[in-house]
């Protein structure tokens, strides 16, 4: 996007383009057009310290993709919620679903004003999806919106998506808390699918002391971003039954063969799950 074109600075004049943007930056690391310079500049920087990253944002869709085709046409899921929903680039949930079952509804959700803006010109025609504002670490407001009451029937099965956004919240915010209030609003049968940047283990120390370091040094202009520890992010399946493989490198989730990145810190750094409430 160019930040002087009448029609960008129209629609996004009261957002700040000249600082980068969570979803904006990974619109660049997908090789998307829906980001502005200091975004880019932002990916070049990163770029010098994490050459890999781009690749974590593509492996990340891969798993989104594979994910939403697993639970639509083998777990038979026909409504979703999708946390921290980004740019509807190329091949997010609602098109992936869509392009299995024409009817799912799926709402997206963002606290992104700029996602917001941008979905919901893109969506505008779309009677089975919907987008709205809000914060995954106000679980209440989103469960309680007019627009995914009327969207997402909670009697029957829900599929909740958490594709990349959980390590955007901070620890003192309680993602785990979080998560717990999406699974307790959704029925027996319903599924929840998480990615979220993973914390390498001790038996490999040295990319683990490189991925705290880089935690510390690219948290800044993003907000928060944070790496966890494997059981953390189990924990937030709760109770709930991990689909096989469990939870695992986004790049080995049900994938024929899986892919053993040569980049140890991609295929140790990313990890990913589906679980169903019994
Ligand atoms: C890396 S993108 C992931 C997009 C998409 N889920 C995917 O995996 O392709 C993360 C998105 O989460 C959104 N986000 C970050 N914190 C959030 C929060 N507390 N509530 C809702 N959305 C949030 C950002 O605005 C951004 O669009």
């Amino acid at each position: 996007m160019d930040a002087d074109d009448p029609l960008v600075s129209g629609r996004y004049a009261n957002f700040d383009v000249s600082k980068p943007n969570v979803a904006r930056v990974y619109d660049a690391m997908l090789g998307g057009k829906d980001n502005f310079a200091a975004d880019r500049e932002f990916v070049a920087d990163v770029l010098r310290s994490a050459p890999m990253a781009p690749l974590g944002a593509v492996t990340n869709r891969h798993f989104l993709r594979r994910v939403v085709q697993y639970l639509v046409i083998e777990a038979g899921v026909t409504q979703f919620i999708d946390l921290g929903s980004g740019l509807p680039t190329q091949g997010n949930a609602s098109e992936v679903a869509h392009q299995f079952n024409p009817h799912a509804r799926v709402v997206h959700v963002d606290n992104d004003p700029v996602v917001y803006t941008h979905s919901k010109a893109l969506l505008a025609d779309a009677a089975t999806t919907e987008i709205i504002l809000g914060d995954v670490r106000r679980p209440a407001e989103i469960l309680t919106d007019p627009v995914v009451r009327s969207m997402i029937d909670f009697a029957q099965p829900v599929g909740l998506l958490f594709f990349a956004v959980l390590h955007h919240v901070e620890d003192g915010d309680h993602p785990e808390r979080a998560v717990a209030e999406f699974r307790a609003a959704v029925p027996g049968g319903s599924y929840l699918a998480i990615s979220s940047l993973r914390l390498p283990g001790p038996d490999l120390p040295e990319l683990r002391a490189v991925t705290l370091e880089g935690e510390k040094a690219h948290s800044g202009p993003l907000g928060s971003m944070r790496w966890r520890e494997d059981e953390e992010i189990r924990s937030w399946f709760g109770d709930w039954e991990l689909i096989a493989p469990g939870l695992v490198p986004l790049g080995s989730w049900r994938t024929p063969v899986p892919v053993n990145t040569p980049y140890p810190e991609l295929q140790h750094s990313f990890s990913g799950g589906v679980a169903r409430k019994r």
